[in-house]
């Protein structure tokens, strides 16, 4: 069988991904790639940066890929911190692997965001298609990312498919610098100081997802027959929609000595300029996606598994 790359392979969606595929299609079909190769993994795993053609071709060649699910690129704060570098990785890595997966015929997955809506979106239920005015760097490049995709598509027939990712919550890596990843590290601040100080307010509703939701989604999408796939920019994709006190009370379900207070930053800009709620339907109709994890699930298994995770570290 061809071989799937993983590029961003230790992200927050890369180490779940990763194990879920090699689950389904076997531990060495499945590649990583990682700035950093010293961990100890049972897939093969390759050092690099997706700015760097030349070594992603021979990547691409060396282990005979025909899929490749391109996950590398900053996150929301992370790009106000440094534009010209969320461009640079965002964009440029996009189109070299955009370029590489025309020339070897590969199906791509690449990750767009709730980031691509702005100000000027309707914020309740927002329509796949409807007005995309982004003011951070990462929804600009998000937003160029996904006509790029149509655009290789459109003019290569290349088979690149996208989904626009709400927040994502998980234990298996650290959170990533960005807006939505309050509800990441605030499971941390719960286990390990059973207190956690909140950069976004009260009300502050936003689109989440459980990874494992996420994970079944990005593949469901990957596995989907060519000719169900209506949208080749990005699929909007949701599950659900809360803000910081929801989860906060759902945590107290678990540890009612669970304390957290409010101190808003300049991520409550970013936050603010992005919407509460997604229409996907035209995911769920084109290629059957549907969730699995609402709000209390999703906290009963973060706070059980990180909770094993954080003992497992402190016993090594
Ligand atoms: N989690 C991302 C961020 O907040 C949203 O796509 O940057």
């Amino acid at each position: 069988m061809k071989k799937i790359l993983v590029t961003g392979a230790f992200g927050l969606v890369g180490s779940d991904l990763v194990v879920e595929l090699g689950r389904k299609y076997g531990h060495d079909n499945v590649v990583l790639l990682a700035h950093e190769t010293k961990r100890q993994v049972d897939f093969p795993l390759e050092k690099g940066d997706v700015r760097d053609k030349s070594t992603l071709a021979k990547i691409i060649k060396k282990y005979n890929v025909g899929q490749i699910y391109h996950l590398a690129g900053l996150l929301s704060v992370g790009g106000e911190k440094n534009p010209p570098l969320a461009w640079d990785i965002n964009i440029n890595g996009l189109r070299n692997v955009l370029d590489l997966a025309v020339n070897h015929k590969c199906r791509l997955f690449w990750p767009s965001s709730i980031a691509v809506f702005g100000p000027t979106t309707p914020r309740d239920k927002t329509p796949q298609h409807t007005v995309l005015e982004p003011t951070t760097m990462y929804g600009v490049t998000k937003l160029a990312g996904e006509l790029l995709c149509q655009y290789y598509f459109l003019k290569y027939g290349l088979d690149v498919r996208s989904l626009r990712y709400p927040g994502l919550i998980a234990y298996k890596a650290p959170p990533g610098d960005g807006t939505t990843e309050y509800s990441v590290h605030i499971f941390y601040g719960a286990l390990k100081n059973k207190s956690y100080s909140c950069f976004l307010k009260k009300g502050t509703v936003l689109p989440m997802m459980f990874i494992t939701d996420a994970v079944t989604g990005t593949i469901g999408l990957m596995e989907a027959d060519p000719g169900k796939i209506s949208v080749r920019t990005s699929y909007n994709f949701s599950a659900i929609n809360f803000a910081p006190e929801e989860l906060v009370l759902e945590i107290k379900k678990h540890m009612p000595e669970f304390k957290c207070s409010y101190k808003p930053d300049h991520r409550q800009k970013i936050a603010d300029s992005w919407p509460k709620s997604i229409d996907d339907a035209v995911a769920r109709k084109d290629w059957g996606w549907r969730h699995e994890y609402n709000l209390p699930r999703m906290t009963t298994v973060m706070l059980e598994k990180l909770k094993e995770k954080l003992s497992r570290m402190k016993s090594g």
